[in-house]
């Protein structure tokens, strides 16, 4: 596990960078992308690229989780998020962006059937994370499996607190189920980058990176990854034990490696 410690706009700028050398290498990567608000200057830095020339026209992306219940217009949807965010605002082709359907009937099967979509790609190239103050990735909150795939899940308390700031405020009208990637589904992606900026991560990434792994603090399954990245910035690193050690690989880092 690699962790850069920056201020948020060269974090973006990082992860932005990986994006665009694998839709340079490989333009029909497959991205998984996340919601909440830890990528969204990571997308801002993605559409600017896009003006300047990447393109997303042969790329396919999987979103990790959404609400259930939410009306299809409700603009927290993650669905409409994601089209709001960053969809819109590149060459993405019709229907490249997918993501669990919280408003099917059959619940379960919509999420075979996505984890089945995601299968039938060849898998997720890199996957865009953020990560809860309670330690959940996606919306796989503490105590979920650690070999979880796609499925219903339901909300904790601290998770509805932390997402009202969408909802203008009100906890109540966070909804109280979701549909997500299991833990073992985002393992299966390639490359793992997660994003955590503020104090109020500061625990949470603590646990991802030095904690033992436990469904607990579901984030610290990634250190089982061969390849995940975490990128935070000072407030979201200053629980971290090894912080110095962490900063000094990576002034240190050789600049062919990227991340
Ligand atoms: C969203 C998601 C969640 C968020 C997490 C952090 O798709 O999967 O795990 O990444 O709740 O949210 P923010 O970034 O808003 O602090």
């Amino acid at each position: 596990m690699e962790v850069v410690i920056a201020p948020a706009g060269d974090l973006a700028r990082l992860a932005a960078a990986s994006i665009e050398a694998l839709l340079t290498e490989h333009p029909r990567s497959v991205l998984g992308l996340a919601t909440g608000s830890s990528p969204l200057k990571v997308y801002d830095e993605l559409a600017r690229r896009h003006k300047d020339g990447l393109s997303f026209a042969h790329a396919r992306a999987f979103m990790l989780d959404e609400y259930v219940g939410l009306p299809a217009d409700h603009p927290e949807r993650y669905r409409n998020v994601i089209e709001r965010e960053i969809a819109s605002r590149v060459d993405f082709a019709p229907g490249a962006v997918q993501g669990p359907d919280g408003n099917a009937e059959d619940l379960e099967r919509a999420c075979a059937d996505y984890e089945a979509a995601i299968a039938a790609t060849g898998g997720v190239d890199l996957q865009l994370l953020g990560i809860g103050t309670d330690g959940h990735i996606a919306f796989n909150e503490p105590g979920s499996s650690l070999a979880s795939r796609t499925r219903i899940k339901t909300l904790t308390r601290q998770t509805r607190e932390d997402n009202a700031r969408f909802f203008g405020g009100a906890v109540g009208d966070v909804p109280r189920h979701c549909l997500t990637q299991g833990l073992a589904t985002i393992m299966s992606a390639k490359h793992l980058v997660l994003l955590a900026t503020g104090r109020a991560k500061a625990e949470a990434v603590h646990q991802l990176v030095e904690g033992p792994i436990s469904a607990m603090w579901p984030a610290t399954i990634m250190q089982m990854h061969p390849h995940a990245t975490v990128l935070v910035d000072d407030a979201a690193a200053s629980r971290l034990q090894l912080a110095d050690y962490y900063r000094q690989t990576y002034a240190e880092k050789p600049d062919w490696q990227g991340l």
